[in-house]
């Protein structure tokens, strides 16, 4: 039998049943988008890192994306039938260790490590998805944590003036703040820490990413009007709210939602840091808050970008207009004919004569692989079941479109045609 084997920023993997990274994904490994200060990724980092230097917080920003599966699920407590973990979702290296699907896979290391109150990690995350403006399957988070320990203080009414003195230390927002709290039964407090303690601890994380949206939203407000702008959101307050949620190593947990050109836009996971996850990362005796908070919608934002695609561009138009600490609006250097492809086919039946699913992950997958970033996006848009023979019938609307140059029909065809051919090869559909 055949042995293959991987190699990721130095470590090897031997490819097992569950190696499912392509060649396309392994290669946007070591890009580090975030680390080069003159891209829209990395300047908004340092936005964000700039304005917590000074305050206690490690900045990690070379932690690998091959993390283990421990790392990645286990330590952080995902139970063992959580669809994150599946293969549909998630690019593994073979059945141990996959592309860390959030920078969360660090905190347990950084919570050990870490010698200052708090740190953020910035990394490249990896996920799969669907194939249009917004998705990538490769994008960019910021991870904060701040802890307390219950052994530096002599007792609980000093621990609780600690962090109330914290909490004072954070300057004021002009933010509108709606704040739901938290449901005792469906988002309840754990039972070590104390109500007056999670309320503290809660408060200094939403202070905090209050503090981290006020900077960044009203920098794109700026940006916004230095640009010519006039639109009337860009002189109204800013306006958030807080959502509860559901993460299986925090409780209580929320999200923040930031209204924006009249939507409410999800942004940031977070909450108290639960107790497993504090104990195997020798901190038994402490409290803490920990949030992640993704980076590429937030910077199309900042700085105009229409299509995510664009991160990835090596075009200099696009790199040129970028510099360190400045915030620009992205000028379209031109806009490329696009060119449109559907792929009808009946889904593949079984010996019984059932029908097996087609994951639309693993189509997106075999579009992603044959055309790359010249596909904007891919979605379903007629789906039937014949009335006599009850086959089911798809078809896929595959647009293409380059953002740095034309792109010829005979180009888009030999793409096409290799996609139609997978799918028949991979997964057995017959192709109308
Ligand atoms: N890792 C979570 C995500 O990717 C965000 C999160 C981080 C939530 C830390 C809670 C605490 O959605």
């Amino acid at each position: 039998s055949q042995k293959d084997s991987l190699n990721v920023l130095g470590t090897t993997y031997e490819s097992d049943e569950w190696t499912n990274a392509t060649p396309r994904i392994l290669s946007l490994v070591g890009r580090d988008l975030h680390k080069n200060p003159n891209h829209p990724i990395g300047i908004l980092r340092s936005l964000i890192e700039n304005r917590f230097q000074g305050l206690g917080y490690t900045m990690y920003g070379d932690l690998k994306p091959n993390v283990s599966v421990k790392e990645n699920f286990d330590v952080l407590g995902f139970p063992a039938d959580h669809v994150g973990r599946s293969k549909s979702d998630t690019y593994y290296l073979n059945k141990d260790h996959l592309l860390r699907t959030h920078t969360s896979a660090h905190e347990h290391e950084c919570f050990i490590s870490c010698q200052t109150p708090g740190y953020f990690i910035c990394g490249d995350v990896y996920r799969r998805d669907e194939i249009d403006r917004t998705h990538y399957p490769v994008f960019h988070q910021m991870e904060g944590a701040r802890v307390w320990k219950r052994d530096d203080f002599k007792n609980e009414e000093e621990l609780l003036a600690k962090i109330q003195s914290d909490i004072d230390a954070i300057p004021k927002t002009d933010l509108i703040v709606e704040d739901v709290g938290y449901d005792p039964i469906e988002n309840p407090k754990q039972d070590f820490m104390t109500t007056k303690e999670v309320d503290l601890v809660s408060q200094h994380l939403k202070r905090t990413i209050e503090v981290l949206v006020d900077v960044v939203f009203n920098e794109a407000k700026k940006a916004a009007k230095l640009a010519g702008s006039t639109e009337e959101y860009l002189n109204e307050p800013l306006k958030i709210r807080w959502v509860e949620a559901y993460f299986p190593w925090t409780a209580p947990s929320w999200e923040i939602e930031v209204w924006w050109k009249g939507e409410w836009l999800e942004c940031c996971g977070c909450g108290n840091v639960r107790k497993l996850v504090l104990d195997n990362s020798n901190l038994d005796n402490s409290i803490a808050w920990a949030f992640g908070i993704g980076l590429d919608r937030i910077a199309m934002l900042l700085f105009g970008i229409p299509d995510i695609r664009l991160f990835w561009s090596l075009d200099e138009r696009f790199l040129s207009q970028f510099k360190q600490n400045q915030i620009s609006i992205f000028k379209p250097y031109s806009k490329y004919p696009g060119s449109v492809r559907d792929i009808s086919f009946w889904l593949p039946q079984n010996d019984d004569g059932k029908f097996l699913k087609l994951h639309e992950n693993d189509l997106m997958e075999i579009v992603r692989e044959n055309s790359g970033d010249l596909v904007e996006s891919v979605k379903l848009v007629d789906e039937f079941v014949h009335p006599k023979t009850g086959k089911h019938s798809q078809t896929y609307r595959v647009n293409f479109q380059s953002m740095d140059r034309n792109i010829t029909n005979e180009e888009v065809n030999v793409m096409n045609d290799k996609t139609r051919d997978e799918l028949v090869a991979k997964f057995g559909v017959q192709l109308r």
